[in-house]
């Protein structure tokens, strides 16, 4: 072997270790009931969006890129279709991947792959045509009465093992392709599970079904392992939806197994959620997937699977926030892969934040028309954009610190719930006892009022929003130091209710903004803009300090 200079060794060593650590991969890492996702080893707080379903085309990728851009986000959620990928068994087609990654390095975005394989939305239609045309290779489910269910069986071996042969593939190409790992999450298919039917009858389903419910099935569900039978015999009325839960996230299980092998980046299932205070009965919602009753049984079956992610669309507050809450205490770290991006619902992202989220991204936003057909409403840039851009384009410099905080428990959030009653007689500016509470936020010694919609300084009901769109976010960097940012909505600070009575005011309100870690400030709020409460008319980001006088 040829001995390498001192110098050139020493560069190249550098070098090597450069590339390692900017190789490390993104990881969940969780402490004290709170989760980080740390991309190039610093907690990563994902703006998100995802693109329409057939975007993923480079004629289509032109609209995205712009869209995003728009948008402020620092992460596209995009699919990666079976059917394009391996269009004939055991060929395999990477232009796609490879130009999206490609072009989303040039837009500085990271990316979020969803593979549409066995399963989008419950049914099989990213499947490839030559899969498609071999329905008793590769089977639907039979239904109870006996007729095909537009949803592929967890019990097709053949499935299954094409499946996986085409999701290692792919994972293998991410591997030697993304070495800085622009692509941070994969999504493994797509709200698995099935519309319309509980479970698959096929014969073949019928056989499993009457065989010993596995013990690790029984110890998921708080079920004592001696008592062991069949599904029926152990779950009861339960036992339909328990056991097709269990053989899907098997099934994913296997799929994410192989693919994690190859490339161990974090993967996440996304679920078509049920109603969270009135589910009703099976198959009222999609059976099969990470439903809230079901966490147990997908962490046994699918331990491969880092983060079960909340698709929200329900347009109910109590719902939503209900949404945020289970799958906050899931066991998984928050993340909320597809939502509503129309104003009021965007207000949601503080509430998830409040939760302790690592990622949100509503749906849908990168072509209108793709969405509603040529005919589809002209919205404007503002109508479109606006309501994500207005709280990302405040995060978006100082995400990582959001992010940092949040993994140290720091933030606290509140939405407002309804539409403000604008009858309502405003009082006395002067008159603190006047001003309207919607909420407290809780810190060490100090707590925070805040007012939603009320956020004008004298008439506090004039220029308010005609939706309950008002939102806050304060993080305590430390005691009596916060960090404030929202939109409609307005603070009081004051000595907690241990500490009634003492004298205190401002030390220094600075209005300002993050950048390359530190806060710069661009001013210093005074007098009409602190005499009234902090007023958050317009997003902006506020550093508070507060002190007690003698
Ligand atoms: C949820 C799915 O996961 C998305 O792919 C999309 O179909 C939306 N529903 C509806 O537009």
């Amino acid at each position: 072997m040829k001995k390498m200079p001192l110098l050139l060794c020493v560069l190249s060593c550098f070098s090597i270790m450069a590339q390692t650590q900017k190789a490390s991969l993104p990881r969940i890492e969780h402490k004290n009931d709170h989760y980080a996702f740390m991309v190039d080893d610093q907690p990563f707080l994902i703006l998100g969006a995802q693109a329409n379903n057939s975007s993923t085309w480079p004629s289509a990728l032109p609209k995205v890129w712009s869209a995003m851009e728009k948008l402020h986000v620092n992460t596209l959620e995009i699919p990666i279709y079976w059917e394009q990928f391996e269009p004939s068994p055991g060929e395999y087609d990477f232009s796609v991947v490879d130009a999206v990654i490609t072009q989303a390095r040039q837009h500085d975005l990271k990316l979020v792959l969803l593979w549409f394989a066995t399963w989008k939305n419950g049914s099989n239609h990213y499947m490839p045509q030559w899969m498609k045309l071999q329905p008793k290779k590769y089977p639907n489910m039979i239904g109870k009465d006996g007729k095909t269910v537009d949803s592929p069986s967890p019990h097709a071996q053949a499935t299954l093992e094409a499946d996986k042969r085409a999701f290692s593939v792919f994972m293998k190409h991410l591997k030697e392709f993304d070495k800085d790992h622009t692509v941070i999450i994969v999504q493994v298919e797509n709200e698995p599970g099935t519309w319309g039917s509980v479970r698959d009858f096929s014969p073949e389903a019928q056989k499993l079904f009457g065989q010993p419910v596995p013990k690790e099935a029984m110890k998921a569900m708080g079920v004592k392992t001696n008592n062991t039978g069949n599904w029926s015999e152990v779950f009861g009325k339960d036992a339909d939806e328990y056991f097709h839960v269990w053989h899907i996230a098997s099934y994913i299980e296997e799929v994410a197994k192989a693919g994690k092998e190859i490339y161990p980046l974090p993967l996440m299932v996304n679920a078509a959620v049920r109603d969270p205070f009135d589910a009703g009965w099976p198959p009222n919602y999609q059976v099969g997937g990470p439903n809230d009753n079901v966490f147990g049984l997908w962490k046994s079956a699918a331990p491969s699977i880092d983060i079960i992610a909340p698709d929200i669309y329900t347009t109910d507050t109590k719902k939503y926030l209900k949404l945020i809450e289970l799958y906050s205490e899931s066991g998984y770290p928050l993340m909320i892969p597809e939502t509503h991006w129309r104003a009021p619902f965007p207000r949601f992202f503080y509430s998830a934040l409040g939760k302790g989220a690592i990622g949100y991204a509503p749906f849908g936003l990168d072509d209108q028309r793709i969405r509603f057909g040529e005919d589809g409403e002209a919205l404007t840039d503002e109508e479109l954009y606006g309501p994500t851009a207005r709280n990302f384009k405040i995060f978006e410099n100082m995400q990582r610190e959001i992010a940092q905080l949040n993994f140290e428990g720091k933030i606290k959030t509140a939405v407002q719930m309804e539409p403000i009653d604008k009858d309502a007689d405003p009082g006395s500016p002067w008159d603190r006892a006047n001003y309207i509470t919607d909420t407290t936020l809780t810190f060490t010694g100090w707590d925070i009022d805040v007012a939603f919609g009320r956020f004008d300084r004298l008439d506090r009901t004039a220029h308010q929003s005609e939706h309950p769109d008002g939102r806050i976010m304060v993080a305590e960097l430390e005691k009596g130091t916060f960090l404030i940012t929202g939109y409609h909505s307005r603070v009081m600070v004051r000595p907690s209710g241990e500490r009634p009575g003492i004298s205190w005011n401002y030390l220094v309100v600075e209005e300002g903004h993050y950048e390359n870690g530190e806060f710069v400030v661009e001013r210093i709020l005074n007098g009409d803009q602190t005499d009234f409460g902090l007023p958050f008319n317009l997003p902006k980001v506020l550093r508070v300090k507060l002190y007690e006088r003698e």
